[in-house]
């Protein structure tokens, strides 16, 4: 028995490798008992994020070179089949994006902790060697996760957080608005830039819209139609069709060029080239995703000829989950939060997340009632 928690918690298990048959829910699994620097965390909230859908279909294998549609998939391998390109554990529980409060520490962590709201940062590293990438994990991936009504984590990874905001809208954050900051990042984004955002309407997308405009930046939104009020009120500068026929001309009518100095994209798939051609001279292309299919055709002439920049973001570096707590606890970005679901249904919650319906990000809560 765990001080402050019981014996065994509600939660939804990953099996194995497939459909969403492989998340099952389980009344009676075992509470995880915090040691040395651990805390222990009751979950309030935990939002659906792609890495979980991706992780638990295998879509991360090289087999796979389509883009993400939450079934099974027969190509898949099981040896490289998670976003670090090694093998997953099972059972696991998925969950990246916690909100919790911390209820019991571990005897080397710090008491103070127990009683405060926390979000965790996602990113898990070797403390001795905090900058290498080849030691990093993802909460939920290598280790269990938040779909479940508590989970443990080592107290580096937990940071307290003061705001107004509901539990549910702060689990919408962690996971989109880090990788969405960490992409800005990566491409140097400041005043005055003009940043191409695909999948606008996404978690990541609507993250950046907020995050480039908080630098002063241009966010010019490509989303579906059905999508585009939510988009505007995330602050879009400019909305596009998802796939406009012209895309350079649609620029040309909306900020007077034809070209951008920066893409933030985790679409890829057939538009791609399009996406490449709209990139000014010594322009910036940065990249966390391929919703809509990881294979593209580049002509590298377009790359080198135009003196463009390349750049993969994936592990966030330390203090930028810093960063991103003080942001909201300043105001300064808001949740777009579409939906909450109850933990039991969260197959269900999955399935609305993959149908794409949505605007934001859906979260699961471990109030029974949803
Ligand atoms: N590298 C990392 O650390 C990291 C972190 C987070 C996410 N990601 C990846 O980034 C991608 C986007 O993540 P997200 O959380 O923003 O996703 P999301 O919330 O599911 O949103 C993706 C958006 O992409 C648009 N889209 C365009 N073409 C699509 C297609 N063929 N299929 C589905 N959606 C399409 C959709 O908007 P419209 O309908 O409006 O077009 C959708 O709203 C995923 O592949 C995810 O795995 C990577």
């Amino acid at each position: 028995m765990t001080a402050g928690a019981p014996e065994t918690m509600r939660a939804v298990v990953l099996k194995g490798h497939g459909g969403l048959e492989q998340l099952q829910f389980h009344e009676d699994w075992p509470t995880p008992v915090p040691t040395g620097g651990d805390v222990l965390i009751r979950v309030h909230a935990c939002g659906l994020n792609n890495t979980d859908v991706n992780t638990r279909t295998a879509w991360y294998s090289k087999g796979v070179s389509g883009g993400t549609t939450g079934g099974a998939l027969d190509s898949a391998g099981d040896d490289d089949a998670t976003w670090g390109g090694a093998p997953i554990t099972f059972p696991r529980i998925q969950g990246a994006d916690v909100c919790g409060t911390v209820v019991s520490v571990g005897e080397k962590a710090d008491r103070k902790l127990i009683g405060r709201r926390v979000l965790i940062e996602t990113w898990l590293r070797d403390w001795n060697d905090p900058l290498n990438l080849e030691k990093c994990g993802y909460f939920g991936s290598e280790c269990d996760g938040g779909f479940a009504e508590y989970t443990k984590i080592d107290q580096r990874h937990v940071h307290p957080v003061d705001s107004g905001l509901s539990d549910a809208e702060l689990a919408t954050f962690a996971t989109s608005y880090v990788t969405a900051e960490n992409m800005l990042n990566r491409a140097n984004v400041s005043a005055g830039d003009t940043v191409l955002i695909p999948g606008a309407s996404g978690g990541v997308g609507s993250a950046l819209i907020q995050l480039a405009r908080r630098r002063n930046a241009t966010a010019i939104a490509m989303a579906s139609e059905s999508k585009w009020e939510q988009v505007r009120s995330a602050g879009a500068d400019v909305i596009l069709p998802r796939a406009p026929a012209d895309l350079k001309t649609a620029l040309k009518n909306h900020i007077g060029s034809e070209t951008v100095s920066v893409i933030a994209d985790v679409v890829g798939g057939s538009n791609w080239p399009d996406l490449i051609d709209v990139l000014a001279r010594g322009g910036r292309y940065t990249c966390a995703g391929a919703i809509a299919g990881p294979m593209v055709k580049m002509d590298l002439r377009t790359f080198y000829l135009r003196d463009l920049t390349f750049t993969g973001a994936t592990i966030v570096p330390p203090g930028v989950f810093a960063d991103l707590v003080g942001y909201i606890e300043r105001g300064e970005i808001k949740p777009l939060l579409a939906a909450t679901w109850p933990l039991q249904e969260l197959r269900a919650a999955q399935q609305a997340f993959i149908d794409k319906k949505h605007t934001g990000n859906i979260v699961v809560t471990m109030d029974p009632s949803g």
